[in-house]
């Protein structure tokens, strides 16, 4: 899995057997940062893109392929004892609206690297079929953290943020609520020189600036109803700009964020999710404890933990999600819930590259 963080790469070995799903091996493989900058710059039209885009597709496979490859030897297991690499992909470009999403990647030459069949480009058949395409972890969120008697929510914090809805005795829901950690990074990135503000450190020491709060949460993507999906194309840094008068102190700002994310969640669960009594955070913004304490206050009447406590590590819950939708297309199942993502019916997602 490589998200819209544009982080790096996690790559989950999962067994499926009779008891369910096991993790057996987690490896995570940063991006270099000219392929981060590429991958961003691409996010926009530009000089010769095509080639461009071809390019890092062509380096993303062979970045999925050095993933998988140190994965296996790291858990000593040979490349022909798996039955297939689920590759998601880059995303560059996501607009279901106009009927399209892409994800950069040349799974072909990933089968070629690796030896092993891939399954990639999850998204596409929802989108054809009416969906948003995204997001797609709900169905495994279903299947992994559903609980029988309690309202379950299940958020995860990537770039951006999206939900599961698991009310008993209800067919689960879900959607992207709007930004994670993307606004977040790419202030730290400019200020601090850093990916990420760890822990939320730099964050806790501004103060919330109420007026650009107010100008950040009228985006109207937060008040449209499911189905919904979102990327940088709704909230990216010019977005930011836009909203900033110019004299706010950096550190503010930063705060400022975390409360957007924190309440556009908080907003979203409130709205569509009638009255769940836990929530479980997963992906890298649940190690934003700054962010996960503004939450916790923001939704005071739920419980909060982390899917560590349901036997699944957050930084893993994504790549598990994809290694679940894999096997799903292999057997020929579908992968989508279109009660989530708006598509006409159910539909068998990707295209399998065989070995
Ligand atoms: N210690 C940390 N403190 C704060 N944020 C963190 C920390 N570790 C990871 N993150 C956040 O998690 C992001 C990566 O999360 P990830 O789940 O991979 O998102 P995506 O699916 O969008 O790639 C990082 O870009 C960063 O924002
Ligand atoms: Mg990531």
């Amino acid at each position: 899995m490589s998200g819209t963080s544009l982080d790096g790469i996690d790559a989950a070995l999962v067994r499926f057997g009779a008891k369910g799903l096991g993790c057996l091996a987690t490896h995570y493989r940063p991006y270099p940062d000219d392929l981060r900058q590429e991958a961003l710059d691409l996010h926009r039209s530009g000089p010769d893109e095509l080639r461009r885009a071809a390019l890092l597709a062509n380096r993303l496979a062979g970045e999925y392929a050095a993933a998988v490859t140190t994965l296996l030897a790291e858990a000593a297991v040979a490349a022909d004892a798996v039955k297939a690499v689920a590759c998601h992909g880059q995303t560059i470009r996501h607009a279901p609206a106009d009927g399209y999403t892409l994800q950069l990647n040349n799974p072909a030459l990933l089968a070629e690297l690796t030896g092993i069949t891939v399954i990639a480009d999850f998204r596409s058949r929802d989108v054809a079929a009416g969906g948003q395409g995204a997001p797609l972890v709900p169905a495994f969120h279903d299947d992994v953290f559903r609980h029988r008697s309690r309202h379950r929510v299940v958020l995860n914090l990537g770039g951006i943020a999206n939900v599961t809805d698991l009310a008993p005795g209800q067919p689960t829901r879900g959607f992207d609520c709007g930004p994670g950690n993307m606004l977040l990074d790419a202030w730290s990135r400019r200020h601090l020189g850093q990916p990420y503000d760890a822990g939320g450190a730099w964050a806790a020491g501004g103060k919330v600036l109420p007026d650009l709060l107010g100008r950040l949460l009228a985006h109207p993507f937060l008040a449209s109803p499911p189905p919904k999906s979102c990327g940088r194309e709704q909230f990216d840094l010019a977005w930011l700009e836009g909203c900033l008068a110019g004299h706010e102190a950096p550190a503010d700002v930063q705060a400022t964020l975390v409360l957007l994310t924190a309440r556009s969640v908080a907003q979203a669960v409130g709205r569509w999710c009638g009255r769940p009594e836990e929530l479980f955070a997963c992906g890298g913004g649940a190690h934003n404890k700054f962010l996960l304490a503004t939450l916790a206050a923001e939704l005071p009447q739920l419980r909060m933990a982390k899917t560590e406590d349901l036997g699944m590590p957050a930084d893993w819950v994504e790549a598990a999600a994809f290694a679940w939708l894999g096997r799903r297309t292999l057997l020929g199942l579908p992968g989508n819930l279109p009660a989530v993502t708006g598509a006409r019916g159910a539909r068998i997602l990707g295209a399998i590259y065989r070995a």
